[in-house]
């Protein structure tokens, strides 16, 4: 029995479904990610799965218990938004400790619950600290600390560190991960970044116009995606259509064959056996990488290369040859 499981969710709001059978079951202490574009759906199925929103079709069960109907504060959730949705007038102590309170907890109980979930985020020192007197990062974690100090059966992070500047946003992901691995935490992260997604999942949940695009591991999503869209969204995957396809490579498809630009081989040998005459049209650096645009039978290609150095550089107008491996090349729908 999964942790979670949900079966044909649906969601319409008037003549317009947001949310076209979406399933999916996450087992317990599972990191998944929700990944797609803004407009997509992610929001509306955490909010369904919060019971923040009612479903119009699809029952939702968690540990066995169909909590379709059931109000939110009894399902057992943690949640963190993307804006700081702390209360302005309380301090970071008293957020924390909101949920217990409401809970009715014992005074002593809620003080050592607020003190380790402060630890926890690295907050120790910051309790009497208003959200203004705080940083963004530092706001999130006490949103994070307040999501976590009532012992959800489930973590739910709707784009968490989206408001927050790269370098802040690196290391909070890192120590949400960490958290929810200490913790066995079963999680949700949804985000519309593929390098968040990536490098946080232990599965994603390609989403597009409320429905699944593709399931799996962040290494199959990246290197095998099912379809042009997910091909597109995750990476600058060259998609060669199907005349493309045959005119340059003898290939008969279907859909789009996708062709990452680090498995295509750039090669200046003027005899490189089973390889495709190029020329290099331009070139992107992109600091460890070169992208180079080259052009084969008059389909252009990009193909990165990494950056060894000023005499490894080839110019515009460069003849050179390009090898592709039969594996390397993903048809899709
Ligand atoms: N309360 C609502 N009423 C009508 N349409 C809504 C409502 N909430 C969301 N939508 C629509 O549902 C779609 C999905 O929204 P959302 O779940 O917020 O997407 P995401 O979180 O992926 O950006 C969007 O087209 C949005 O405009
Ligand atoms: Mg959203």
């Amino acid at each position: 029995m999964a942790y979670l499981d949900i079966q044909h969710l649906h969601k319409r709001y008037g003549q317009h479904t947001v949310v076209h059978d979406f399933n999916m079951r996450v087992e317990a202490g599972e990191f998944v990610t929700f990944l797609g574009p803004s407009g997509c759906g992610k929001t509306t199925v955490l909010r369904m799965i919060a019971g923040f929103e009612t479903p119009s079709g699809g029952v939702i069960r968690m540990q066995g218990e169909d909590i379709t109907a059931c109000a939110p504060q009894k399902r057992g959730i943690g949640m963190v938004f993307q804006s700081y949705a702390l209360f302005p007038n309380m301090n970071a102590g008293e957020n924390i400790a909101f949920g217990l309170k409401m809970q009715k907890r014992p005074a002593a109980d809620i003080r050592r619950k607020v003190a380790e979930a402060l630890a926890l985020v690295e907050l120790s020192g910051k309790e009497a600290h208003y959200p203004h007197q705080l940083s963004g990062g530092q706001r999130q974690r006490v949103a994070l600390a307040r999501a976590l100090v009532v012992e959800p059966r489930i973590l739910l992070l709707d784009e968490p560190l989206s408001a927050l500047d790269a370098r802040i946003r690196k290391n909070l992901r890192e120590q949400i991960r960490d958290i929810q691995r200490r913790l066995g935490l079963t999680t949700i992260f949804v985000t519309h970044d593929q390098e968040e997604a990536l490098t946080l999942s232990d599965r994603i949940f390609v989403m597009n116009q409320g429905k699944v695009e593709q399931e799996g591991c962040a290494e199959t999503i990246y290197t095998q995606p099912a379809t042009e869209f997910v091909a597109r969204f995750m990476g600058n995957y060259n998609l060669l259509s199907a005349s493309e396809s045959r005119t340059l490579l003898g290939l008969e498809i279907q859909g789009h064959l996708a062709i990452r630009p680090e498995s295509i081989q750039l090669l200046t040998e003027a005899d490189a056996g089973d390889s495709l005459p190029a020329v290099v049209r331009q070139r992107q650096l992109l600091g460890n990488i070169i992208r180079y645009q080259v052009e084969s039978a008059g389909t252009l290609l990009q193909v990165d290369r990494l950056n060894h150095g000023p005499a490894d550089v080839l110019a515009d107008g460069a003849p050179v040859r390009l090898r592709i491996r039969r594996d390397d090349m993903r048809e899709v729908r």
